[in-house]
């Protein structure tokens, strides 16, 4: 953040603080205000979320207020006590926050009943087509547009060693891949010209993410405007209804969107512009790291390797590399040791929040014992993170273990924090009634990926680098991306 942002803000908001300062009541959990005014904490944890929290933890137990870019936020960091706020009551509301935030970083208007009736529930109800059938044709889609891809731009080669960033060899495939399945293709021919240019947009969208959701002006952010203008009208209906196997998902969001005269045709297209960025700014990081843990634990590549043979191999189909391969949702489903490596993979690298915001003034109860008054308006936070990396849930919480959720040959689901069995223990898609609807897609878009690139090559980290570490800035809000990317080989396998 800018100097003088930050100044800005220090001032609008000293008058505020000082108009209603607040001190803890009893009942509250303890409370801790930043030095400046407004700011309160909240440069610190932007800094390091995961740090942050845990050295409050120990200082001030498991359950504390923090005032944090003007709210306040109460975390309750005790797992066991994650059931009681997940179980959502007619006290805790999750939208309030949500509606406020997303219109404001993807510029459609505020979806509230007074000027569109019913759209929020047909929102709701598009992401049905998530699911079910909808899952399946997506799913089947999704690897007709990875086998595309991966022919046209990376199979042609001979078996000589190929050198790449990974990160960007992943987001690449993924952003254009996802984009034809949810979308669909041009009128002619099958990839759409100018993926490049809005991939380029979209990250750069993507870095100013963090500050459009701690709600700062898009003014005060330089180009970001421009961009996320050029990056909406890629959507305008004038284009998208010239498109060719556009998703049931889309199609019936398009649909709805004609419904309502009140919606201006840019209104609709950021509406799609937020789907495009709800399906790629979690996947594509998420992609990253499942391949870069697997391709730097050649046990662990080697196992799933063997996994992915062996179920193509059930189902009589012999990997060939001149051969177009399908992995069938059927088929995705048995590949346990690849989904274990890849929510190992999330449980490393995934740090979202979970909110909830105080809809009364009430007494919380967290379990038997303990509850916390809390006052209307305060927001209710879960950081899965801290549960994610606890040595008590989890032994050597840093170190990836590829079949760290396999026991027996089966899903293992029992992991204990003080001698009792944790209801949640991974939760990179949220929690409750606004958890995730894409999180079935989003596994097995990540599964297909990584079986083509398995099956089609041998892979190999470059030398000479240093350990992929977390990039925090986008603690709180989803998948980290990677401090800086990391260079690998691949070759065609011989088959
Ligand atoms: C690894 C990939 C992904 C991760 C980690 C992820 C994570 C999340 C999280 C944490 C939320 C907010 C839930 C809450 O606040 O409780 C969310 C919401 C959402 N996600 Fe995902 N997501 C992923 C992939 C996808 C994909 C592929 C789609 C496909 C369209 C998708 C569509 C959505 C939508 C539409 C919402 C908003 C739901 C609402 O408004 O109720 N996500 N996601
Ligand atoms: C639509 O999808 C089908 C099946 O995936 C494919 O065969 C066809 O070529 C696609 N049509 C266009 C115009 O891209
Ligand atoms: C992986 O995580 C997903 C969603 O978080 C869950 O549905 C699935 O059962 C998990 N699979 C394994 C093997 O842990």
């Amino acid at each position: 953040m800018s100097p003088l942002l930050l100044l800005l803000l220090g001032l609008l908001s000293l008058l505020l603080c000082l108009l209603r300062r607040r001190n803890r009541r009893h009942g509250e959990p303890p409370l801790i205000r930043g030095v400046i005014p407004y700011i309160g904490k909240a440069l610190q944890f932007g800094k390091d979320a995961h740090r942050f929290l845990e050295d409050h933890r120990k200082k001030y137990g498991d359950i504390f207020t923090v005032h944090i870019a003007g709210r306040y936020m109460t975390f309750i960091m005790d797992p066991l006590m994650y059931p009681s706020i997940i179980k959502q009551g007619r006290q805790l509301d999750f939208h309030e926050f949500s509606n406020k935030v997303a219109p404001f970083t993807f510029g459609y208007p505020p979806v509230i009943n007074g000027k569109f009736p019913g759209l929020k529930e047909q929102i709701k109800r598009s992401f049905n087509l998530l699911q079910g059938d909808g899952l399946k044709s997506l799913t089947e889609s999704m690897m007709g547009n990875l086998i595309l891809l991966f022919r046209q731009d990376h199979l042609r080669e001979g078996g000589s060693w190929k050198s790449s960033s990974m990160f960007e060899f992943c987001f690449t495939i993924m952003f254009e891949a996802t984009f034809l399945t949810l979308y669909g293709g041009p009128p002619a021919g099958c990839r759409h010209s100018g993926m490049g240019p809005l991939r380029e947009d979209f990250l750069k969208f993507d870095s100013m993410f963090p500050l459009l959701i701690a709600q700062i002006p898009i003014w005060l952010l330089g180009r970001t405007k421009a961009i996320r203008k050029k990056l909406i009208n890629y959507f305008l209906l004038h284009r998208m209804s010239r498109w060719s196997n556009t998703s049931q998902f889309i199609k019936l969001r398009a649909e709805l969107f004609e419904q309502y005269d009140t919606l201006s045709d840019v209104d609709k297209a950021a509406h799609h512009f937020a789907i495009l960025w709800a399906s790629v700014g979690n996947t594509a990081p998420a992609t990253f790291w499942a391949t870069y843990y697997l391709v730097s634990h050649p046990e662990a590549l080697e196992a799933v390797h063997q996994e992915i043979h062996s179920v193509l191999r059930l189902s009589d189909m012999e990997f060939s590399s001149d051969r177009d391969i399908t992995m069938s949702r059927d088929q995705l489903e048995k590949l346990l040791y690849l989904e274990s490596a890849i929510n190992e993979s999330l449980r490393l690298s995934s740090a979202s929040t979970n909110i909830r915001v105080a809809q009364e003034d009430f007494s919380l109860r967290l379990d038997t014992e303990r509850s916390v008054s809390v006052r209307k308006g305060d927001i209710i936070a879960l950081y899965p993170q801290s549960m994610h990396l606890d040595p008590e849930i989890y032994e050597e919480p840093q170190t990836f273990r590829f079949d760290r959720y396999v026991q027996d040959g089966k899903e293992k689901t029992d992991f204990y924090k003080g001698g009792q069995k944790l209801k949640y223990y991974l939760m990179p898609f949220g929690s409750g009634s606004t958890m995730c609807p894409g999180r079935f897609f989003a596994l097995n878009e990540i599964k297909q990926f990584l079986c083509l690139l398995l099956l089609y090559f041998d892979l190999e980290l470059e030398e000479g680098q240093s350990r992929a570490t977390l990039d925090p800035s986008r603690a709180g809000l989803g998948v980290l991306l990677p401090a800086t990317d990391v260079r690998f080989r691949y070759r065609l396998r011989k088959v």
